[in-house]
């Protein structure tokens, strides 16, 4: 099982790559599946520019086909979101709305951050990763920019937040093991 924790952040000084890398540090001690950083920074997407809408699968752009074939590699998703103006940020929405295919009958958790813990964010993703057809687990990380981030700058997560983190992952795990051969029989159908 290989499982993203995706940095939704793109900002520069943003707090998304520590609390990545914060996860990805407890995720990779389990050893129930291979977890790996996945930087949207790192693909340069313009403001989606595809003529079609990617549930047609037609994708023209060699920047669609890089991260299509990036993010079909994975079997599930821990998404790292900040909380803007109560939604998740905008290049997050957009590399997902990049894609159809590579998302569908995946399974996918939250870390949020923000002054409530990014969970307006997460709610608005629970949403919108509905409609590509994700499964989205119950347990949630919620990182407080006043009580997790010190000087609401650097990232002091409560003793608290390392359990939740483990229970996330227990049912993210749990799901994206159950989902993988049922999508990989539908596709062999
Ligand atoms: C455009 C913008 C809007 C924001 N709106 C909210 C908000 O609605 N709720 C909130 O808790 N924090 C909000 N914040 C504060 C962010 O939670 C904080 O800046 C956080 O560090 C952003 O994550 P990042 O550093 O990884 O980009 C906002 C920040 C920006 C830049």
């Amino acid at each position: 099982m290989k499982i993203a924790i995706i940095i939704g952040s793109t900002r520069p000084g943003r707090k998304g790559e520590a609390v990545a890398q914060w996860v990805h540090d407890i995720a990779a001690k389990r050893g129930d599946a291979q977890y790996e950083i996945v930087d949207i920074a790192d693909f340069t997407l313009p403001h989606i520019d595809e003529p079609f809408p990617p549930m047609m699968g037609r994708y023209s752009q060699p920047h669609s086909h890089v991260w299509a074939e990036k993010i079909a590699s994975y079997d599930g998703f821990v998404f790292v979101t900040p909380e803007y103006n109560h939604a998740p940020n905008g290049a997050l929405k957009n590399a997902i709305d990049f894609l159809y295919a590579e998302w569908n009958h995946k399974a996918a958790a939250f870390v949020g951050y923000g002054v409530s813990g990014g969970v307006r964010a997460v709610e608005h993703l629970r949403l919108i990763l509905a409609n590509v057809a994700m499964a989205t687990v119950r347990p949630q990380v919620e990182l407080s920019l006043i009580h997790d981030f010190a000087e609401m700058t650097h990232l002091t997560p409560g003793a608290h937040q390392e359990a939740a983190v483990g229970a996330m992952l227990d049912d993210l795990a749990l799901w994206v093991g159950a989902l993988k051969p049922a999508r990989e029989a539908r596709i062999a159908a």
